[in-house]
């Protein structure tokens, strides 16, 4: 019998990829058309006809080496830049060093370096730990660079002719650590390390300093009410919600103006305001505009910098969420699409610090349990909402459960000699596996093809929304309900000269792989590596990996599968090794034997 099919419908080209084919399991209570239904109010957040997109990372300051949460907002922009290329967008990703700045002035003497020197050294340790770790950017910006300096220029330039910039005076707290300015009630008592009566920024806990200097200030004041239009016209400007609502908040109260400048004399190390050498321009201004600067502005900024999506940690959500978009108004330029926030790593339960001596090096720690272990752990474990806690036992805990044993395990299993002798893509019976009852599948069977048929479109909604953690837990309970399809069935129990049994036997195995290729294809954002392995074993040819190309199991639906009857691909390796526990804590892959999952 032809299924009938169920079609989510959109209106545009973006909303048509999400079309999906729904199983009809023969037993109606399995039957899930509220999952559907959910993919109809998806479609509409995809409705854009554009196909470019522009993903940024905050760029890092150079002033200490990269550490673990660095590197967490470096994966997240990384997945979603691989996603939307998978989707065939034209996608651009950056990411850079913030270089300018006292602190990086006061960082550059205390290394007794010249600050070129030394931003150049830290900044190539970003770039060494990005390509150790996959983050495939396309474009890698340094403020220190002339095109960055060019574009700065010009933007200080426009505020200034539409009259937002004035000279004035500042006085108040300066945290030179957060390059921020804070109000009195941001600032709190404390005692330094040699016991001494210091205030410090509340939110961060870092010094701050009383600052009194002439300098040019930026009429921030006058933009309170198109930012709260611009939030309140937009909920998802800003994401998570309780970010949304926390910089609304933040605009409830008074929005004073902003120094945008520091007197030389005091901070050298920076681009000086056009037209008064007397004057450097603030720090975050310069930092900020990066992104502008890789979009190509001022000249042929416009593909890009209207599908602007900026992924940043919570510390840095004033600076992105209000400053940012005030002087992008002030610019008269658009305002972002999405800022994507997340939150921070700790370490059993306290901020990541030098002082702690308890700072993450993510180098090491991907050595460790390999680059697309630690960017799978990272993604699986990290929740944008809240913090999350890092631990060594923690990771080498999932990487073992969830790549090690059931993705490792099933792919193992499922293309294994003893099981796959002919090592080829087997065929699908359909006699065995009818869409109607009556062949060797079960109840729990026709419930997993249904989960894995909508996969990709629940994958994609969570991606969408960057809760790349929440993709990560609808595939990982997939794999599991593809072991346990195998388990149920026991393949390697059936007797392959009785004809019947070689066809179920093979149709296990088929719809074991047809799993196992949607399961890898959704994967290349996240472990890269390791889902070009899994796809090569199965015979997936690149030009095969696409997200179009998410077709599960046609043969189910009596189309022809490009797979069956072709040969696996040779490099029959372990997937991802068990890590163990060495002496001190510290973990190495083992080596595994390639049947020990057999049965
Ligand atoms: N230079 C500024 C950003 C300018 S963007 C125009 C900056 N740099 S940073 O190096 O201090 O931080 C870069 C990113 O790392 C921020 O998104 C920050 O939130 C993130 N992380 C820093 N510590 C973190 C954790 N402990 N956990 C997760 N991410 C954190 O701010």
């Amino acid at each position: 019998m032809r299924l009938p099919f169920i079609f989510v419908t959109g209106a545009c080209r973006s909303a048509l990829r999400l079309q999906q084919r729904q199983f009809l399991s023969p037993f109606p209570a399995l039957r899930k058309p509220q999952s559907i239904f959910a993919l109809r109010f998806m479609s509409t957040q995809l409705c854009k006809d554009d196909r470019s997109f522009y993903i940024t990372t905050p760029i890092f300051y150079v002033n200490a080496s990269p550490h673990l949460g660095h590197l967490y907002s470096a994966v997240i922009a990384d997945c979603l830049h691989r996603y939307k290329a998978l989707q065939g967008f034209n996608s651009k990703f950056a990411t850079g060093t913030d270089e300018h700045g006292l602190k990086i002035q006061q960082a550059a003497e205390a290394a007794g370096k010249d600050p070129l020197t030394f931003c150049t050294e830290v900044s190539e340790r970003f770039k060494h730990l990005f390509s150790s770790c996959s983050i495939s950017y396309t474009d890698y910006i340094r403020t220190t660079q002339q095109r960055h300096r060019q574009a700065v220029e010009h933007f200080w330039s426009e505020l200034q002719s539409k009259g937002l910039i004035y000279k004035g005076s500042y006085e108040g707290w300066y945290s030179t650590q957060d390059e921020s300015f804070l109000m009195p009630s941001q600032v709190g008592d404390s005692l330094d390390s040699s016991g001494k009566e210091i205030k410090v920024s509340l939110e961060s806990g870092h010094k701050v300093e009383w600052m009194k200097e002439e300098n040019y200030m930026f009429r921030l004041s006058v933009f309170r009410t198109q930012l709260l239009d611009w939030l309140r016209g937009n909920p998802r400007a800003v994401q998570p919600e309780r970010f949304h609502q926390a910089v609304l908040q933040w605009l409830q109260e008074d929005l004073p103006d902003l120094s945008v400048s520091r007197q030389r004399s005091r901070l050298q190390w920076g681009i000086s305001v056009p037209g008064d050498a007397e004057q450097t321009i603030y720090v975050w201004l310069d930092a900020l505009v990066n992104y502008l600067t890789v979009a190509g502005y001022p000249d042929k900024h416009d593909q890009w910098w209207h599908v602007a999506h900026h992924v940043i940690g919570k510390d840095i959500l004033k600076f992105h969420a209000i400053y940012w978009p005030a002087f992008l108004l002030g610019a008269g330029l658009p305002l972002p699409q999405v800022i994507h926030v997340h939150s921070h790593w700790t370490v059993e339960g306290k901020k990541m610090s030098k002082s702690l001596g308890n700072v993450v090096d993510p180098l090491e720690r991907s050595q460790m349990f390999t680059t697309d272990g630690m960017r799978y752990f990272l993604l699986r474990q990290g929740v944008p909402d809240s913090d999350c806690d890092y631990t060594d036992d923690k990771v080498m805990k999932l990487l073992n459960a969830e790549l090690a044993d059931t993705l490792g395990g099933l792919l193992n299993r499922c293309t294994a000699p003893a099981l796959n002798p002919t090592q080829v893509y087997p065929s699908f019976c359909p006699q065995s596996f009818p869409t109607e009852q009556g062949g060797r599948a079960v109840v729990e069977d026709y419930h997993m093809l249904d989960a894995v048929k909508v996969l990709p479109a629940v994958v994609e909604m969570h991606f969408e929304n960057l809760n790349v953690y929440k993709a990560l837990e609808a595939i990982s309970a997939c794999v599991r309900q593809t072991n346990g399809f195998v388990q149920r069935h026991t393949p390697w129990k059936l007797d392959r000269r009785d004809s019947k049994d070689q066809r179920w036997l093979d149709t296990v195995i088929h719809v074991s792989l047809e799993c196992l290729r949607i399961y890898g294809t959704l994967l290349q954002p996240i472990v890269p590596e390791i889902s070009d392995r899994l796809l090569s074993r199965l015979g997936v040819r690149p030009s095969e990996r696409s997200w179009a190309a998410l077709n599960f199991l046609p043969r189910y639906a009596g189309m022809d599968c490009p797979f069956e009857g072709r040969a696996l691909g040779s490099d029959s390796g372990v997937l991802f090794s068990r890590l163990e526990s060495q002496k001190g804590d510290k973990q190495k892959p083992k080596k595994t034997k390639k049947s020990a999952n057999l049965k």
